[in-house]
């Protein structure tokens, strides 16, 4: 089984990724744990949270997105000297804050106000993902977190976030967009169409936005990032190689459907092929009956006593208790599929809470689940 808490006690690991598909508890899994570091394993601990619940996000005394971590108060670290610090991803802060870093301020401004960088640094497909491993970087660059709990943007694959920096680096690469630019320099229309088939909705945007003035942008965007090409790429490979390194533990979080458990089993081969430590498996909101009796015993136990004639509330619970039990040994099913792939990977399960967890206690609980104490 998956021992969580090992993993955030040992020194040797700074950065925790949760990865997995939309919606299964990667926000909620990050949030908890990086609460438990700092209050169990009194580690110096920030979270880095991307599209919080809003509620979540207050519990956490994130009002507002200012793109630097702050220091969550009224936990509980006084006995261990831990710390717990949240932050929200600004993507569009962090893409403004690396164009900054690497060019100088007369530039810089020329850069912002094109249309097209506006466009591409609040609305491009991978953008998020892209600025997550920017922002993931620059925690590690500051050396100053025992611990980086690092929360996955919500795409639909949870492998975008390792294919989005690699994707975006490449449209970023000269040759591409100068690619895009030569028919239209010779005057045809036909980059209209390249753009709209390879960059789909973002390029609906741009041609929405930009109209006749897109060309002249395109080509004074390129002139003007020509220059970071290179610091872009080198960034995201030195994430990359952070990311690979023996101080990183990814987790991946799935619920115990067949689409999450799919998902995750992708993530886990290809974490394999890119070497990246996979520490474990996380399957959030199973259900579990609290008592050990079978679904067949209890709707057998229901039925007879209806057939007493007795159609009371007991009938209703046995027959409600089936049903858990039922799709508990369906849960278990699913899950089966994941460990038979991956029989070396560890795996624990957390028992879905009656309500949503959007604060402190409701993150302690996960986090005491997902550590089994
Ligand atoms: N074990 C649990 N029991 C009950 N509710 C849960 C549990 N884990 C997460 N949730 C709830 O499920 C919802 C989705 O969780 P969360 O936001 O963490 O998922 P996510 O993977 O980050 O989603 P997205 O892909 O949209 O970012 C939230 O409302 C959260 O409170
Ligand atoms: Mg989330």
């Amino acid at each position: 089984m998956l021992d969580v808490d090992q993993i955030l006690a040992d020194p040797g690991v700074r950065i925790v990724v949760c990865c997995g598909a939309g919606g299964v508890g990667k926000t909620t899994t990050a949030a908890a744990l990086a609460l438990r570091a700092a209050e169990r394993h009194g580690r110096r601990t920030v979270v880095l949270t991307i599209d919080p619940a809003r509620r979540l996000a207050q519990s956490l005394g994130l009002t507002e997105l200012d793109n630097t971590p702050r220091r969550v108060k009224g936990i509980d670290v006084e006995a261990g000297g831990g710390e717990l610090h949240a932050m929200m991803l600004d993507m569009k802060r962090t893409f403004d804050d690396v164009v900054l870093q690497h060019t100088d301020p007369a530039k810089a401004a020329e850069i912002f106000a094109n249309p097209f960088y506006q466009a591409m640094s609040s609305t491009f497909a991978g953008t998020q993902e892209y600025m997550a491993m920017e922002k993931l970087g620059q925690l590690h660059a500051r050396g100053e977190w025992d611990l980086i709990v690092v929360d996955t943007p919500p795409s639909r694959s949870a492998l975008d976030f390792l294919d989005a920096p690699a994707r975006l680096s490449r449209f970023l690469d000269g040759r591409m967009l100068r690619l895009l630019l030569a028919p239209a320099r010779s005057g045809g229309r036909s980059m209209f169409s390249f753009v709209t088939a390879s960059f789909g909705m973002f390029s609906r945007v741009v041609q929405k936005v930009l109209g006749a003035q897109l060309l002249t942008d395109l080509s004074g965007f390129v002139a003007a990032l020509d220059s970071m090409f290179g610091g872009f790429r080198q960034r995201a490979e030195q994430t990359y190689q952070i990311l690979q390194a023996g101080e990183t533990a990814f987790l991946l979080v799935a619920t115990p459907e067949p689409d999450a458990v799919r998902e995750a089993a992708y993530f886990a081969g290809r974490l394999g092929e890119e070497r990246m430590p996979l520490a474990g498996l996380v399957l959030n909101r199973v259900h579990r009956p609290a008592v050990t009796l079978g679904a067949v015993e209890s709707r057998a136990a229901a039925d007879r006593l209806a057939g007493l004639g007795g159609h009371d509330a007991t009938v209703d619970v046995l027959r409600a208790h089936a049903a858990l039990a039922q799709q508990a040994v369906r849960e278990e099913q699913v899950a089966q599929r994941f460990t038979e792939a991956f029989p070396a990977v560890p795996t624990v399960s957390v028992t879905a809470q009656p309500a949503d967890v959007h604060d402190v206690d409701g993150l302690r609980t996960i986090g005491a689940a997902i550590s089994r104490s």
